[in-house]
């Protein structure tokens, strides 16, 4: 009798460093004990998500940041509850147990010749960074590319040495907001929600043969989908990732579920068209 493998074993990951993000968002970078594991791991496409378990805490899903066609394997985590606080306890060294990668993931090579427009907030921008890295490696494939990202305040924006990089290095257009700034926070860029991005001179936001991805907090996808929808997109042209309470991540446990969608199989990605059709209300 062949016994058949079991899904919820997570495969042994090896902790390599930890990088400091914004205040209690780090970055974990890992390896698989076995070398072969790494390598079928790395063929997981932008959008996509894991599982990380903590042995002793727990289990929860995190997306994938980094592109499958950088080197490094690593999450970037806010440490919210008991699992996540676990996480940042683990110091390099030490194990803990990855299995995945799970989910549909941004369909990257049906964007060939198009525009590319992304826009996140706060967080929104750990599963965005993946398909933005994606798209510089195969920059010829792509027409324009932007980004608008804004936070809460100068302190709270992440992966800002990418976007330095990302901006001058490779002909993608990087546009920064906050909501406000403190006393004593360096920041000359714009003040606002990240719409109002939208209205600056230069960004001119093409709106035919354009892809929009949006990821952030619910107040703000709301906001963005309808400036997005006045300029002129059609609901099929936005896409986005549901964050949803998981358990098993790949659609055995219902936990996941809206109305009879999977959102751990089926998703996490989804269009616009499809989350109104879900009657999801984001
Ligand atoms: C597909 C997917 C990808 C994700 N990617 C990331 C990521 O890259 N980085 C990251 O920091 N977080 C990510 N999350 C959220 C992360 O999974 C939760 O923060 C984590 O499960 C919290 O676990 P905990 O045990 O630390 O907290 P818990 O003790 O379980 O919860 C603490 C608090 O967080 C709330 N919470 C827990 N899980 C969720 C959730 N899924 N949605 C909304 N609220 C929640 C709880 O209601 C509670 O208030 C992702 C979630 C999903 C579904
Ligand atoms: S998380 Fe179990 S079915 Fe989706």
């Amino acid at each position: 009798m062949q016994l058949s493998e079991n899904v919820y074993l997570p495969k042994t990951a090896i902790l390599d460093r930890v990088t400091d993000e914004i205040a209690d968002v780090k970055t974990f970078y890992w390896h698989f004990e076995d070398e072969s594991e790494q390598k079928a791991f790395k063929k997981f496409k932008p959008g996509q998500f894991a599982q990380v378990s903590i042995f002793g805490a727990g289990e929860f899903p995190a997306s994938l940041p980094p592109s499958p066609t950088e080197d490094e394997t690593f999450f970037t985590i806010r440490t919210v509850g008991s699992c996540t606080a676990a996480l940042h306890r683990l110091k390099p060294g030490d194990r803990f147990g990855v299995r995945g990668p799970y989910g549909n993931g941004f369909p990257m090579e049906d964007y060939y010749g198009k525009n590319l427009v992304f826009v996140a907030g706060g967080i929104g921008l750990i599963p965005l960074r993946s398909c933005i890295v994606y798209a510089l490696k195969h920059r010829d494939k792509y027409e324009r590319i932007q980004v608008f990202y804004g936070s809460k305040s100068p302190r709270e924006l992440m992966y800002m040495t990418n976007l330095r990089d990302w901006e001058t290095a490779s002909g993608i257009e990087c546009r920064l907001t906050v909501d406000r700034k403190g006393p004593d926070d360096v920041w000359d860029g714009n003040i606002g929600v990240v719409g109002s991005l939208f209205k600056l001179p230069g960004a001119n936001i093409p709106v035919d043969n354009t892809i929009a991805f949006v990821c952030g907090p619910p107040i703000m996808f709301r906001f963005v989908i309808k400036d997005l929808l006045s300029l002129g997109f059609q609901e099929r042209n936005i896409v986005s990732t549901l964050e949803r309470y998981m358990k098993c991540g790949v659609g055995k446990c219902g936990h996941c579920c809206i109305g009879v969608a999977y959102v751990c199989t089926e998703g996490p990605v989804f269009t616009y068209e499809q989350i109104k059709q879900l009657g999801e209300d984001i």
